[in-house]
């Protein structure tokens, strides 16, 4: 897996060593009552309403949704390829006694068989992808007829201040790494929409999330942050029956 495709394992090997402050980086966690709001309705948007469903979380870091959908009564899985990350999430959930199964694996080669999720979701992790058009495939395998595939994502912006601690492209694993990974930068929700279209999938749509960007910028102000307004995203498709 990441040990035998170099670009895999600088990739890892990031994500390895954010892993003990990934989430006190800004956006990682809820912390306001805006914020929540906010989740709670993409929250909606990620599942279409639907109840106890079967959800994989591809690339799930230190389990973020994972939790968020655990929360809500879904069966959760976590997949990713960094130990680092997928040691915050299993102990975040022997703290909390949640019952998510964190499992290591390569998102583009999912270790379950076709047609075992009612819900693939993914968050911050196709433009960190050396196949992202691949991995989306993968992601429509495992998902049952009927299933939805959900992407949140943002889009960078040139203009905007970044953060270079908190910025993946301006660190040392990544240095090197653009011709490799396609949707590097992010990808408007547009190009992903085509994308869900072009591999069979209907009922597309995307939401701006627009509610998560004003509560973040708001925080950012009441923190002494410069307040910025990132281009963000949430696309769904879904598996045909
Ligand atoms: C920006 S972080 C997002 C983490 C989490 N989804 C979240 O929203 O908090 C990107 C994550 O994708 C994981 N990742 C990147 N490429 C991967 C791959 N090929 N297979 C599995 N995980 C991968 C990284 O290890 C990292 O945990």
């Amino acid at each position: 897996m990441s040990d035998c495709d170099p670009v895999k394992a600088a990739v890892a090997a990031h994500w390895n060593r954010r892993a003990p402050t990934f989430d006190s980086d800004f956006g990682h966690s809820i912390t306001t009552p805006d914020e929540r709001a906010a989740w709670d309705r993409i929250l909606n948007l990620v599942t279409d309403g639907r109840n106890e469903l079967d959800a994989l979380d591809v690339g799930c870091g230190t389990g973020f949704l994972s939790f968020e959908l655990a929360a809500f009564g879904h069966r959760a899985i976590g997949i990713d390829f960094a130990a680092s990350m997928l040691e915050e999430a299993r102990r975040k959930a022997t703290d909390s006694g949640a019952t998510i199964r964190f499992e290591q694996g390569d998102a583009e080669n999912l270790p379950f068989g076709a047609s075992s999720f009612d819900l693939v979701v993914s968050r911050h992790v196709l433009w960190t992808l050396p196949h992202p058009e691949a991995a989306v495939v993968e992601w429509v395998r495992v998902l049952r007829p009927g299933g939805r595939l959900v992407v949140l994502d943002s889009q960078f912006d040139p203009k905007l201040p970044l953060n270079p601690r908190q910025n993946a492209r301006a660190s040392s694993e990544y240095a090197g790494l653009d011709q490799w990974l396609p949707f590097l930068g992010g990808r408007p929700p547009a190009d992903i929409e085509a994308l869900f279209a072009a591999h069979g999938l209907v009922d597309i749509g995307h939401d701006p999330i627009t509610d998560l960007v004003e509560a973040h910028y708001r925080r950012m102000r009441a923190e002494g942050l410069p307040p910025q307004r990132r281009s963000r995203y949430v696309a769904w498709g879904n598996r045909p029956n």
